[in-house]
């Protein structure tokens, strides 16, 4: 197992907003304050590095997990055009687990911490066969889903083999539709066994995280192997850790900045020691980092941008310490929105066109400035592994795709390496604070019949598909907003 080392990098970053779909603000502005006040203390300064290849920083594993840079194989032909979900957002129970697992988020809600229970999800446990035809129909190449932990693992070291069966015989299901799986490990939930009451010791930060994490993967990962090439470790840490920060992921306790930064050196290690368990069975792994990155507007009064600077570190903390073991940059791309608290604490009560039912901004531009940015920061192929919007009445997400895909096609054009594009999300599901009340999906779920229901924007989605050439090169702009 990968020992865990504290990484000596620049700083601390806070991330903002897109963490205010899990919390509310008036929380997150309390941690930016006080994460201002312990960068001021602790003189922490966060500059771009020159170069982010130094790997002395972050090498805690042989050289073996390095990537070994892209490899030949079909699924490099084309450009991947896919949409997202993750385990704890859109499954129920299966036959026989009902009651005998349970995550942490579970657990959250048991102790009265959230508003909204995760109840059945969409059942996309128990209807393979439905999300299949669903993601036919929407002329997909790629889906990107995840593993849940704790339904794998209901209590530490007892497996169900049964639940592990469920991912592969899916991700042979989508082989069979011409479908290819691009699979998270982990996104967001740890078994409830991890959880803690004293939230520094509580996921990542448990006394026996390190431990399991590796169990679990020397379990999981070569039975996966076979059937998938490209793995995404972990969703977002950056949300993560500042998630931890405010006290959302887990809900409860003081704001901890070293709780931040102690959940971040413990995901740069989690990241590496999934790496190196990929690349032991599978040598022509593809492994991504995925990240959210916020398209930070400088603030008119913010005195030598430090608040800005405090946004970028939460765009590239964690992402510049694992840069060199993985393949791609898999970027999740929401919002634009102003580097200050202020601005933060207004998102909520925003409205109009130009922002989504969460009120967060919509910025094709945005999206297209930090596509170069990280290309030009890391050089790596790139794949936008999420993008999307909360809109319950389906009335901005067709100009939105519309939008963003010629933004990416601009960036392309310009020279970024972008390999794909994942929308997010396949259908609505349980956005995690907000429950079932914030709409992200393509479709909809009937909660009678169980059935998904094409929004109209699903047509606009499957059209665009059409314009990217063999190469991944968008042939045509699409010149009909709808
Ligand atoms: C991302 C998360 C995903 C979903 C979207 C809306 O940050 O990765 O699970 O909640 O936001």
């Amino acid at each position: 197992m990968v020992k865990e080392q504290r990484v000596p990098c620049e700083q601390p970053k806070h991330r903002l907003q897109s963490l205010r779909h899990i919390g509310p603000t008036n929380c997150l502005t309390l941690a930016l304050l006080n994460l201002s006040i312990a960068c001021i203390d602790s003189g922490f300064r966060y500059d771009r590095p020159s170069t982010v290849n130094d790997q002395s920083a972050t090498d805690a594993t042989s050289r073996s997990d390095k990537p070994t840079g892209e490899r030949k194989s079909n699924e490099n032909s084309a450009f991947w055009w896919g949409v997202a979900t993750s385990a704890y957002q859109v499954e129920d129970f299966g036959p026989g687990d009902v009651g005998e697992y349970q995550t942490d988020w579970d657990v959250h809600y048991q102790r009265g911490k959230l508003e909204h229970a995760r109840g059945h999800g969409c059942w996309s446990y128990s209807q393979v066969e439905r999300d299949l035809n669903a993601l036919e129909a929407l002329g997909v190449t790629h889906y990107r889903f995840s593993l849940e932990w704790a339904r794998i693992e209901p209590a530490p070291g007892e497996y169900n083999e049964a639940a592990l069966q469920h991912y592969v015989d899916l991700t042979k299901a989508l082989r069979a539709r011409g479908i290819t799986p691009v699979l998270t490990i982990w996104h967001f939930t740890f078994p409830s066994w991890l959880y803690d009451a004293d939230v520094d010791r509580h996921g990542w930060l448990h006394p026996m995280a390190a431990e399991r994490w590796q169990a679990f993967l020397d379990y999981v990962v070569p039975r996966l192997t076979p059937h998938v090439q490209t793995f995404a470790p972990l969703n977002e840490p950056n949300a993560y850790a500042l998630a931890c920060l405010v006290n959302q992921f887990p809900p409860g306790g003081r704001l901890s900045y070293r709780r931040y930064l102690k959940t971040m050196d413990a995901e740069v290690a989690r990241f590496i020691d999934a790496a190196r368990v990929i690349r032991q069975y599978r040598p022509d792994a593809r492994i991504i980092s995925v990240q959210n990155i916020i398209d930070w507007q400088r603030a008119p009064l913010d005195l030598f941008d430090f608040w800005y600077r405090k946004g970028q570190e939460y765009n590239f903390y964690h992402l510049d310490q694992v840069a060199d073991h993985c393949d791609w940059i898999g970027f999740n791309f929401y919002f634009a929105e102003t580097a200050s608290p202020l601005a933060l604490l207004m998102q909520q009560q925003r409205d109009g066109d130009d922002v989504s039912d969460l009120g967060w901004k919509i910025a094709p531009g945005g999206f297209e400035r930090r596509i170069t940015e990280l290309y030009q920061r890391y050089r790596k192929p790139l794949v936008i592994t999420e993008n999307g919007l909360a809109d319950a009445d389906d009335d901005q997400r067709a100009r939105f795709l519309v939008e963003h895909i010629t933004a990416l096609q601009r960036a392309m054009a310009a020279g970024a390496d972008v390999r794909g594009y994942f929308h997010w999300s396949l259908m609505d599901n349980y956005e995690w604070a907000h429950g079932y009340t914030m709409k992200f999906g393509l479709y909809e779920v009937d909660q009678a019949t169980k059935a998904l229901k094409p929004r109209a924007s699903a047509r606009v989605f499957k059209m665009l598909r059409g314009l990217f050439t063999p190469d991944g090169q968008l042939d045509r702009i699409p010149a009909v907003i709808p």
